[in-house]
């Protein structure tokens, strides 16, 4: 068995979930870059002690978020609405009540959470290492820098724009493996009665629906409230409050600030009495886990197989980062899946990552729709089922993995 260290508490760490060789979750690619595609070995191990659920390896952080970085956070109307929610709840919070509050984000992508501060005249500062989103968030007025977060550049902060009454992130925290470094970066920038908010998909939610497409290269950690409560705790934050959110397939947004300056609130007691209850501190979860993506991936192939033999045509629908887990783990091909249409024009024309499916604009869904669509993109399943009614009328079947594999 291979071992590792845990990147919170330094204990060993054993691989107890396998996806074998994987590459990318958004590393989508045309064929003249078929003989450079890189692959890691993905699994998952937990630490007992800081019981944090987390990837044994993950690629460079270079490899990942890179000028090309297909990944847009406003191409997706709901996520506009979602992010303008969390930025305007941090405003009107009794937590920021500064003359003149300064927020920093971390990834703040293309400036989706910032430009509600940005409009409201609100002092931001956006940090976004992939160059290409964060010139996407200056041009929309978000004032941002291209650099990783770090102990270093939290000083550089501190010493240009003062302390920072907020820290933000959203969907980023999980992707950070010197996650210690950034929380040590985090406690210089934040003033005494600074506040930490941030959400990430969350790990109950993972566990509950077997949704391990979660798990790809970016998501190197993903959290509970105990997990977060025992890494903060080493520079003396706690959690506030716990507010769960549908995003994501379901993600958690944890509230943090010093130990005693905030009253901790109930929704905090109530979701660790949960996790205990769950056993996301403990390791047979994670086993009893590892054999339910195990049967989850024998009833999707076995589905696939089925259907393909009846001459159906399947295709998929949404090209995820989370669709690559699937399709790689499950060695899921072009000979099962025609195609996978998705919005985002820097995935159409390209192939999806190791099993090679071609990725397709929208419009070939609606001109030439299959018999059956895989919900690749499961997380935006009530926008997607509101838009797609004539798909359903015509006749056209919806096939799911969570949080068990079936035909809608
Ligand atoms: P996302 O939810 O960010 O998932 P991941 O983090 O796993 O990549 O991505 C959703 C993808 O699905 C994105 O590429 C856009 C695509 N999409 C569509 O093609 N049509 C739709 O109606 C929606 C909602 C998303």
């Amino acid at each position: 068995m291979e071992k590792s260290v845990c990147r919170v508490s330094g204990d060993a760490l054993s691989s107890l979930v396998n996806f074998g060789n994987m590459p990318l979750g958004n590393g989508f690619l045309l064929p003249k870059d078929f003989d450079r595609e890189y692959f890691y070995k993905m699994a998952v191990g937990f630490s007992e002690k800081s019981k944090m659920f987390q990837l044994i390896d993950q690629p460079t952080p270079e490899k990942m978020f890179h000028e090309e970085y297909a990944f847009y956070s406003s191409t997706s109307i709901r996520m506009a609405e979602h992010f303008k929610e969390f930025a305007n709840s941090i405003i009107a919070s009794e937590y920021l009540q500064s003359k003149d509050p300064f927020v920093v984000e971390l990834g703040c992508n293309d400036g989706i959470m910032l430009k509600n501060f940005a409009d409201k005249k609100i002092k931001h500062l956006g940090v976004e290492p992939s160059k290409n989103v964060a010139k996407a968030a200056n041009e929309k007025g978000v004032r941002t820098c291209s650099e990783f977060f770090s102990a270093e550049l939290a000083h550089k902060i501190v010493e240009e724009d003062g302390k920072a009454d907020a820290f933000l992130a959203a969907n980023v925290m999980c992707h950070i493996p010197n996650i210690v470094d950034v929380v040590e970066g985090i406690n210089i920038l934040l003033n005494d009665k600074g506040i930490i908010a941030f959400e990430d998909p969350y790990l109950g939610d993972v566990i509950e629906k077997v949704s391990y497409d979660q798990i790809y290269d970016e998501h190197v950690f993903l959290f509970s409230a105990i997990s977060i409560n025992n890494l903060f705790s080493q520079f003396d934050f706690e959690l506030i409050d716990v507010i769960h959110q549908p995003t994501h397939g379901g993600s958690m947004r944890y509230v943090l600030a010093k130990k005693g300056v905030f009253k901790i609130k109930e929704s905090v007691i109530k979701l660790l009495e949960k996790e205990n209850l769950q056993g996301l501190d403990k390791i047979e979860t994670v086993l009893k886990f590892k054999e339910n993506v195990e049967h989850s991936k024998g009833e999707l192939v076995t589905l696939l197989k089925k259907l393909k033999a009846q001459h159906k045509r399947i295709a998929g629908y949404g090209a995820t980062s989370k669709s690559t887990t699937i399709l790689n783990y499950c060695d899921i091909g072009p000979d099962l899946i025609e195609y996978i249409s998705d919005t985002t024009p820097i995935k159409q024309g390209k192939l999806t990552p190791g099993v090679h499916i071609p990725v397709v604009p929208y419009e070939t869904f609606k001109e030439n729709p299959p018999d059956y669509a895989i919900l690749f993109a499961w997380n935006h399943a009530e926008e997607i089922m509101a838009k797609e009614k004539d798909f359903m009328a015509k006749g056209g079947k919806w096939i799911t993995h969570v949080p068990n594999v079936r035909i809608l």
